[in-house]
């Protein structure tokens, strides 16, 4: 085990905390203090590196509820384990009710990617419309010409509007089959027929539902958006344009039928891993793996890659990006949030190492580990 020489070193390493020392430590599940000394606030978060720092955003959340009052948070670090925050850098909007993103919306899973050719840094995110609980189903994009904002909100949508996936096959567009047609018993038909595309077909018009998601950018530069879609029945995987500031139409389906939220992705010697959720609100579920030789591939299902106690729980919490530690050869950290919704401000964070046995990834509890310690 590799991977636990780590601990070794831990046991002689100061933590940090209010003492002001420096932290060099990641403790799981702990409360994580800013520059601040205050909990850091970036709920369902992404990271971005970019020129030697690494950027975390993430949902504010306050006390009671998990509405969007604030905004999205960003918090920037050189080593991964001290964060200073940056401020609010997507603002919600306070003066005007019709805002997409007025106060008292939804904005989840924010994710920002970096574009070489424009220059720009493009923040995507989940967005649900004030007072519409989850239904408007909406991926939100802001753009900002520093990683610190402050982002400007462009607009919200349903992707792919009249464009059938990639994957849809002759049959899947001439059926004629709708809800109504269902009975509400007979779950086995609504399974196979969500699976049939169902709601693709009546979304078509206008665009396909978008909750969970995350952002991928491949070694050819070219972006990927990865959702919760078909009223989260079924994953979809949606190219962007070569200014990832749009979908460029080109989508597919993925895992269909198969309910999973939360997606995270990483990529290692050509194969491309998908760590998702099953669908339970903000109670923690299994985890779930699948892997693909190229995105659009056929995705083969592996089960869950946690193991331990509390696997089935992914040990309380539920995945929300994968980041790799630049400088180290192997060392992938998969990002996970442990949700309190009756005091969402105090959610905390589950960063895990992923392992890999026999080029499978795996994730393990540890109560704190070290990433310069670890042995990558
Ligand atoms: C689980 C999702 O992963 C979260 O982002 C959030 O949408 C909650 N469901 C809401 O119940």
């Amino acid at each position: 085990m590799k991977l636990f020489r780590l601990l070794v070193v831990l046991s002689i390493i100061p933590l940090a905390c209010s003492t002001g020392r420096i932290a060099t430590a990641i403790v799981p599940g702990e409360l994580w203090k800013d520059n601040r000394g205050i909990h850091i606030n970036a709920h369902g978060g992404g990271m971005l590196f970019r020129k030697g720092v690494y950027y975390w955003y993430g949902e504010h959340k306050d006390e009671t509820s998990n509405e969007a009052n604030v905004g999205i948070n960003c918090y920037s670090s050189r080593d991964l384990v001290n964060w200073k925050f940056e401020g609010v850098v997507l603002p919600v909007v306070t003066d005007n009710d019709s805002s997409d993103i007025t106060k008292g919306c939804i904005m989840e899973r924010p994710k920002v990617v970096y574009n070489e050719k424009t220059q720009k840094y493009v923040l995507w995110f989940h967005l649900e419309l004030k007072g519409q609980g989850y239904k408007a189903a909406r991926v939100a994009m802001a753009v900002s010409d520093s990683p610190t904002g402050t982002f400007e909100y462009v607009r919200s949508y349903r992707p792919n509007a009249g464009i059938y996936p990639l994957n849809f096959t002759q049959e899947q567009k001439a059926d004629t089959l709708t809800l109504s047609d269902i009975p509400k018993s007979e779950r086995q038909q609504l399974r196979s027929a969500v699976e049939n595309g169902l709601y693709v077909r009546r979304d078509l018009a206008g665009g396909q539902m978008s909750r969970d998601m995350t952002i991928f950018v491949d070694d050819n530069k070219k972006a990927y958006h990865i959702f919760a879609s078909e009223e989260n029945q079924t994953l979809q995987i949606a190219e962007l344009s070569d200014d990832y500031q749009s979908h460029n139409g080109r989508y597919m389906r993925i895992l269909v039928g198969k309910h999973n939220e939360a997606p995270t992705i990483l990529k290692r010697n050509g194969k491309y891993f998908l760590i998702t959720s099953d669908c339970t609100g903000w109670a923690p579920n299994a985890a779930r793996m699948a892997v693909a030789d190229s995105l659009f591939g056929t995705w083969t299902e592996l089960g869950n890659p946690c193991v331990g106690e509390n696997a089935n729980l992914t040990f309380q919490s539920q995945g929300t990006y994968i980041q790799k530690v630049e400088g180290k050869k192997d060392l992938y950290i998969f990002m996970a949030d442990r949700w309190t919704p009756k005091k969402p401000i105090d959610g905390r964070y589950i960063w895990l190492p992923i392992l890999f046995e026999n080029g499978i990834p795996v994730l393990k509890w540890y109560n704190k580990w070290d990433i310069k310690g670890a042995k990558y």
